[in-house]
């Protein structure tokens, strides 16, 4: 069963790796028009930038412990590698945009990451299937509030800062949909073993590292009042669409949240 699966996500990672870089690629400097970055940019906006930034600086336990998790996975751990370079794309594409529009200094931003890092993110499963499980909903909302947040800075006609919102949100979408094949594949191996978890993975699920943010209670609140994020945005745009992408039905998800309370 697992050598299918395995030689299911080789392919799929193939067909990412493939795609990625025939459309996706893009370049910092050259793809983003940082000649017209507004230097007098929204504080609302400039928060939001600021805490994004702060969920992808987690980048070395990102990669370094879900890599550990799926190193015997060629497939998952190849993906995992490019991932965690597009992923480290994005930190800087925030940070460069909040330093070019006057927004922070370099020294500010800096301290800031320094600070970030002291801190450490921890697995919030300790299996493969339910951290797919996890990352599948996280990736996809990650994509949601990453064109929230393009939906706030509108109105500071920044060409920038729209243009990295659409590129983050872009990659953001790339990783759901790998993820996504990769639980259709386990779903084929053993539908009803990925709905039970799912239903846990449902309910405790948070966005990363948002508890050990400094200040996170703070900016969680202010992301809830602008309407880029909240639990009813949550259970509608990314719980919703996630399970019909994955074919599952809700009467399928509460048949086996009954099975699992019988037990
Ligand atoms: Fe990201
Ligand atoms: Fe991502």
């Amino acid at each position: 069963m697992w050598a299918t699966v395995e030689n299911g996500f080789y392919d799929l990672y193939l067909e990412y790796f493939h795609k990625a870089e025939a459309n996706r690629r893009w370049n910092l400097q050259a793809d983003i028009p940082w000649a017209g970055v507004s230097r007098t940019p929204d504080p609302a906006v400039v928060r939001v930038v600021q805490s994004f930034m702060a969920v992808e600086l987690f980048l070395p336990d990102y990669t370094s412990k879900i890599l550990h998790l799926v190193r015997a996975s060629r497939g998952r751990a190849w993906f995992q590698a490019n991932w965690g370079y597009e992923e480290s794309k994005h930190s800087l594409a925030l940070e460069t945009w909040l330093t070019s529009s006057g927004a922070k200094t370099t020294e500010e931003v800096r301290g800031f990451a320094d600070d970030i890092l002291t801190r450490e993110w921890n697995l919030p499963y300790d299996n493969p299937l339910e951290m797919m499980l996890y990352t599948v909903l996280q990736e996809f909302a990650t994509s949601l509030n990453y064109r929230g947040l393009r939906r706030l800075a509108r109105e500071s006609n920044d060409p920038a800062l729209d243009k990295l919102l659409v590129l983050l949100s872009r990659d953001e979408t790339g990783h759901f949909e790998f993820f996504k094949n990769g639980v259709l594949l386990f779903m084929k191996q053993n539908r009803d073993l990925v709905l039970e978890k799912m239903n846990g993975v449902i309910r405790t699920f948070r966005m990363p590292a948002w508890e050990i943010i400094p200040g996170w209670a703070e900016q969680d609140r202010f992301i809830r009042e602008l309407g880029i994020f909240d639990d009813r945005i949550y259970m509608r745009d990314v719980v919703r669409p996630v399970l019909k992408a994955l074919g599952i039905r809700p009467d399928e998800l509460r048949e086996a949240r009954r099975r699992l309370d019988a037990v």
